[in-house]
């Protein structure tokens, strides 16, 4: 293709131009107004492909109306927040049979009609949109959002090749029509494979990854994956135009528009459970995933009689399906090294078709579930796929089992060695992302699986999000030695990452100029990212993302946090608490031996409470439940470490260094209250603790100096003193609102 436009004169190219152009626009309309596409995507793409390197090269035949430029022009830049004409409502769950018929029965009574006409439709497991259509034209999508109003992601929805930008046939003044945007299982796995091999983190499923896909902002990413809809609602109508939903599913196929490939028109709720039961069976071969099936009433009278909650209406409702399940064998167990560490068991499966893709893999979670499901290698199983990339095993059935399969021993199985670096385990109690409960631990915190899972890990989205660098790639860098520790992505050169070979010798599989480039510019625009967001990428145990956050916003820098004042009052805190505890003059588990121990655990009872209330005053910010003494512990030790002192001195050297966004002053920093009097909700030490927490201090007696006198009812000589040296007097729900955000008077 590419040689033949070289060669090409300027009068043949106008002409194949035009031939291209109108190849384009005639598969186009085959393909939605039809729904009968003559060629395959793949086809169609070469065609497009060929007209836009033409009219790039002969730039004095391209043209506004181009089928390439439909994309390009309709660009959106950011999202604006549009409200929806019509709220869009969710739907109620049910199920099982009974919870179905109880929804007919809520509906005769309400309506005082027994004989109920429905539809029951598949459930769609996409993403909720709303197209407006003005006089026939479409001129708005938006996403559900929060129901009253959405993103505007008109430009990414344009890109919908089945989805016409004009209804066929007469049109109402403004329609908002709703509908479900998905992806097809192919093209998810399509994209998945691809990110694999870029080493980008994989999408779960297809509804994150239409999801996902919505959201970009720019139109031709969203063009290059073949984004789906169809249409089975209605919200805002004028004038109206339909009667019923069977007649509402009649209208959208009329006009041109892509409906489900079928409903189930019914009478009485027999027939629709009847009808869910056939849908069931049917559904596999759908295009999009289906998660259930929508009973809704067929009149629409009788639906705006039935009315809404604020969440959802009353004359529809949703039934679940099971998940899929599939049987198969149990080829193996293999163990995989995550990035703390664990070891994860994974079941290698005879391949096995379910909800549509192959599956030859299923996490098998820890070695405790093994035990408690008892699958053992050879067996045959149950498996599950809910959404997930890696289905879960669900039974074993023992009674199947070849004679004399041991029990699976995971330590016996790595030989009581790390599999990845061959050091020792150790038998942990673990609760993160990746494992819960009582996990097998690599303690080598260098063994290459785990400097790996680190690296990409610190690439994700939800750290760095330096794109490209997860799976394959950081595995091949650490592989290389050429990374450690994640922050010594910063010293591969653009170069060696360009001629980074993903393959083998025999079949290279080069990673390419244009990836390399990519992540060098993330890396560089990683280097702004505040402290939370370096914090989160290093993998500090017990420092999840929320942890990260709440630390971010109390610390100004690493060194800071390294040597942290309020980490140490946590630990200090937690020992004295449990002083206390142990040391309680009523301690039944470790009772006084005598009189004097007795005496003696008073006093120090009250020592207790001084130096605890001397350690919340020296504090000046409030501590959120995330951070606690688990959290501190960890924090201060791995940066008092060998590898935190390793990563800080690293990233000194590269000159990084992440700053926190310490929250601004409390309300009452640099103020002195005092309290008076009884307060009607607050006890005097939550009212103390208020003003602590927001950066005041509180004093015993009032002078000039006093900022505010709280005052409650019975309040005596102190109010008495404030009103005669004119120092403000405030009530609690002043005092409050103050704390909220009101100016003081
Ligand atoms: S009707 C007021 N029909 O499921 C009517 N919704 O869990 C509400 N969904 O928000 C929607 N397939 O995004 C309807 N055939 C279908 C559907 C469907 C999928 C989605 C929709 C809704 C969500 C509720």
């Amino acid at each position: 293709m590419g040689r033949k436009t070289a060669r090409m004169t300027s009068a043949e190219a106008q002409s194949r131009i035009a031939a291209l152009r109108a190849q384009v626009a005639r598969h186009d309309e085959l393909y939605y107004r039809n729904a009968k596409p003559a060629i395959t995507d793949f086809e169609y793409d070469v065609l497009k492909h060929e007209l836009a390197e033409l009219e790039a090269k002969f730039s004095q035949f391209a043209s506004a109306d181009s089928p390439t430029q439909r994309v390009g022009d309709d660009r959106a830049q950011g999202f604006v927040e549009v409200a929806h004409r019509q709220k869009m409502l969710s739907l109620d769950n049910t199920y099982n049979e009974a919870e179905v018929r109880a929804f007919h029965t809520r509906l005769a009574k309400l309506l005082e009609v027994d004989d109920l006409h429905y539809t029951v439709e598949p459930k769609i497991d996409g993403l909720a949109v709303s197209l407006t259509y003005e006089d026939g034209k479409l001129v708005r999508a938006v996403t559900r959002g929060k129901g009253d109003r959405g993103d505007d992601v008109t430009a990414n929805v344009r890109t919908i090749r089945s989805l016409p930008h004009v209804l066929q046939g007469a049109a109402p003044r403004v329609v908002e029509i709703r509908g479900e945007i998905y992806l097809t299982a192919a093209e998810f796995e399509r994209i998945n494979a691809e990110r694999a091999t870029a080493g980008e983190d994989l999408y779960a499923n297809p509804r994150n990854l239409a999801a996902g896909t919505i959201k970009q902002l720019d139109a031709t990413d969203v063009a290059r994956r073949k984004l789906e809809i169809v249409l089975y609602s209605l919200g805002y109508c004028e004038p109206e135009v339909v009667r019923s939903q069977t007649g509402l599913h009649e209208q959208l196929r009329a006009w041109g528009l892509p409906v489900v490939e079928r409903i189930w028109p019914v009478r009485g709720i027999d027939a629709a459970w009847a009808a869910i039961g056939e849908m069931d069976l049917a559904r596999r071969s759908f295009a999009y995933g289906t998660d259930g099936a929508v009973v809704k009433l067929d009149d629409r009278e009788q639906q705006r009689a039935a009315g809404e909650t604020a969440k959802a209406p009353r004359w529809a409702v949703a039934y679940k399906f099971k998940p899929d399940t599939a049987r198969t064998r149990v080829r193996a167990i293999t163990i995989q090294v995550g990035k703390t560490g664990v070891l994860s068991p994974v079941a290698e499966l005879e391949p096995v078709l379910l909800a549509g893709s192959t599956i030859s893999r299923a996490t098998l979670h820890n070695e405790d579930e093994i035990r408690r499901k008892d699958i053992r290698v050879g067996d045959v199983v149950e498996i599950e796929k809910a959404g997930e990339v890696i289905p879960a095993v669900l039974r074993s059935f023992p009674e199947d089992r070849i004679a004399g399969a041991p029990e699976f021993d995971l330590r016996a199985a790595v030989g009581g060695k790390c599999p990845v670096c061959g050091s020792a385990i150790a038998r942990v109690e673990v609760a993160d992302d990746e494992a819960q409960g009582v996990a097998w631990k690599c303690q080598n915190y260098d063994c290459r699986a785990q400097r790996a899972g680190r690296l990409g890990f610190f690439c994700s989205r939800r750290a760095l999000s330096i794109d490209g660098l997860g799976g394959v790639v950081a595995a091949r860098l650490v592989e290389l030695e050429l990374v450690k520790d994640p922050p010594d992505v910063y010293d591969v050169s653009l170069e060696t990452l360009a001629t980074l070979n993903l393959g083998t010798t025999e079949e290279p599989r080069i990673f390419g100029e244009k990836n390399a480039t990519k992540i060098v510019a993330a890396r560089e625009a990683a280097k702004a990212l505040p402290l939370e967001k370096w914090l989160y990428a290093l993998s500090v145990p017990e420092v999840g993302e929320s942890t990260a956050r709440e630390l971010g916003r109390r610390h100004r820098n690493f060194s800071e946090l390294a040597d942290s004042a309020l980490l140490r009052s946590v630990l200090k805190k937690a020992e004295l608490l449990e002083e206390k505890d142990r040391e309680s003059p009523h301690s039944k588990k470790n009772p006084p031996v005598d009189e004097a121990d007795r005496e003696r655990r008073k006093v120090r009872r009250v020592e207790i409470d001084r130096a605890i209330a001397a350690l919340e005053a020296g504090l000046l910010v409030d501590v959120p439940a995330d951070i606690g003494p688990v959290v501190a512990a960890s924090t201060l030790e791995f940066f008092a470490g060998e590898p935190g002192l390793r990563l800080l001195a690293k990233l000194r050297v590269l000159g990084i260094d992440p700053q926190g966004s310490v929250v601004a002053a409390g309300r009452f920093t640099g103020k002195t209250l005092v309290l008076t009097g009884t307060l009607p909700t607050l006890k005097r030490e939550e009212a103390e603790q208020k003003i602590l927490a927001a950066g005041g201090k509180v004093s015993g007696s009032v002078s000039k100096k006093t900022s505010y006198v709280l005052a409650g009812e019975d309040a005596g000589s102190k109010l008495e003193k404030a009103r005669a040296l004119g120092v403000p007097v405030i009530d609690e729900a002043t005092f409050l609102g103050i704390l909220l955000g009101a100016e003081a008077e």
